[in-house]
């Protein structure tokens, strides 16, 4: 089978390359407008990091892997088209900052119909409001094409960071498809692939419509349980109980669940708080201005969270920041991605430059995130010297382990430290004369 992906980011690339690997027998082909970015794909230097995303590439790429800037090309020899190009959230007209800006793809749509040569399968891959497909099967129907256009739904629920583990055992593999005949031996046709590596009671069916709106709820549902758990963390710190000690004993309740209650800065990346966005300006859409003000709490809190992280450093140092130095640990969205996209970190640093503090920022795979008035260095250690306080945002694995004394040492005095991921040990931090601020538990202080 020929598959192409549409879209060479986040998405497309780690997808096709793990389908590459569990598909011998078909061919994959990842395309771009992006020259640059395919350009980046054929390299030794992959656009983006992602564990273990490197290796599967060497391994298929010329095989049956490839990345192209061809679009037409690609799209007349295709047999399944997925479309994985970006949906940001709108920032224009009707539906601004809300709805997603649906631009690019409907482009595909008209590509796909100007330059298909034989019947296709069209996938969307990427999150889309409910009812895109429609709007797709309505482009690839309106001309006087020569060939049949089937579209299903099979959105993606793989996190950053550990893509390629979530594309090799997925929790679920979700095709939507309409009551049709020929929609349903597309469904069959899409699920064969799959059946390769997925086994067959992990392969939902759904209608188009129910497939679209899980993923939306699916990401909804995670956000909730992040803010739901920071909220709590301001309670915490208010009435000095332990964020971390809530969560322990509420997750162990098996109807909750223990995943997905880390309290911290908040919830950031390219889906969760565009997804909600969206799910509130569909529930508004339908008249359910209830139901979209429940969702829109949660981005608010979010919000919130960051705004109040902020607060609490500068009530902590003595209620100015202007002129000093404050070291960002951290600058991705979360640990094992370069992706900055929505990051709190960004938030973070910005808060801080208007309180006129000098920002220095590491991250081992972000390098910038066009923040005006900050500065990056090569190692934490750097962007401690001489710091009056130490931000950890991301949870990098590699900031557990640091030399805290030796950062201790090149500190200016008070020394504090944000722990913005509650991942450090804080009463260690404490002894070695650290003033310790995590999120949601009460601070240790030396004053
Ligand atoms: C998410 C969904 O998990 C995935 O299924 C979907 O396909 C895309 O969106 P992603 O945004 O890549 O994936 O990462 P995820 O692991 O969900 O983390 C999202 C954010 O929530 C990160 O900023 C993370 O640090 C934060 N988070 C997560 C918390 O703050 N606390 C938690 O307990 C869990
Ligand atoms: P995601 O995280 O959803 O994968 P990205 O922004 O990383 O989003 O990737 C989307 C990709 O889609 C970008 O590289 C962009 O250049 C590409 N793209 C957008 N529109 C088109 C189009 N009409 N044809 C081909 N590629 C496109």
């Amino acid at each position: 089978m020929e598959v192409v992906c549409i879209g060479a980011g986040y998405v497309g690339g780690p997808t096709m390359a793990v389908m590459a690997k569990m598909c011998p027998k078909d061919r994959f082909t990842v395309v771009d407008v992006d020259a640059n970015r395919i350009d980046a794909w054929n390299s030794d230097r992959l656009p983006i990091y992602e564990p273990g995303l490197d290796e599967i590439v060497t391994m298929c790429r010329g095989r049956n892997l490839f990345f192209s800037a061809d679009v037409p090309a690609a799209i007349r020899k295709a047999d399944i088209v997925f479309v994985s190009v970006n949906t940001p959230t709108k920032l224009y007209g009707e539906g601004a900052f809300f709805a997603s800006d649906m631009k690019y793809y409907e482009q595909t749509a008209r590509d796909i119909l100007a330059y298909a040569d034989s019947d296709k399968i069209v996938v969307e891959k990427s999150t889309v409001p409910v009812r895109t497909a429609a709007t797709m099967s309505r482009i690839l129907c309106s001309g006087k094409q020569k060939h049949n256009f089937v579209v299903l739904s099979n959105p993606e629920f793989m996190a950053e960071g550990t893509a390629v583990q979530d594309l090799c055992a997925p929790d679920r593999v979700l095709i939507g498809g309409d009551d049709t005949p020929a929609a349903q031996s597309a469904v069959n046709r899409l699920a064969g692939l799959y059946s390769q590596w997925v086994p067959a009671n992990r392969v939902l069916k759904a209608s188009v419509w129910s497939s679209e709106l899980s993923k939306l709820a699916s990401n909804a549902m995670l956000a909730q349980r992040v803010s739901s758990v920071n909220s709590l963390a301001a309670l915490c710190e208010a009435s000095g109980a332990d964020v971390t000690e809530v969560s322990k004993a509420v997750g162990m309740d098996g109807r909750i669940g223990p995943r997905f209650l880390e309290a911290g800065i908040g919830f950031g990346g390219s889906c969760f708080t565009k997804d909600i966005l969206n799910l509130v300006y569909l529930c508004r859409h339908y008249g359910l201005e209830n139901e979209a003000e429940y969702w829109h709490q949660v981005v608010k809190m979010n919000a919130r969270q960051r705004e109040r992280f902020v607060s609490r450093i500068v009530a902590a140092m003595f209620n100015t920041l202007s002129g000093k130095r404050v070291a960002l640990f951290g600058l991705a969205f979360k640990s094992d991605t370069g992706d900055t996209r929505d990051s709190p970190a960004i938030t973070i640093a910005e808060g801080l430059v208007r309180e006129q503090a000098e920002v220095v920022i590491h991250d081992p795979k972000a390098s910038s995130a066009g923040i005006p008035g900050v500065s990056f260095v090569q190692t934490p250690y750097e962007a401690a010297a001489w710091a009056h306080a130490v931000l950890l945002l991301t949870n990098w694995k590699e900031y557990v382990e640091l030399d805290y004394a030796r950062i201790f040492d090149s500190m200016q005095k008070p020394a504090f430290l944000f722990d913005g991921r509650n991942l450090l040990d804080h009463h260690k931090l404490h002894a070695m004369g650290f003033n310790v601020y995590p999120v949601g538990k009460p601070a240790l202080e030396h004053f």
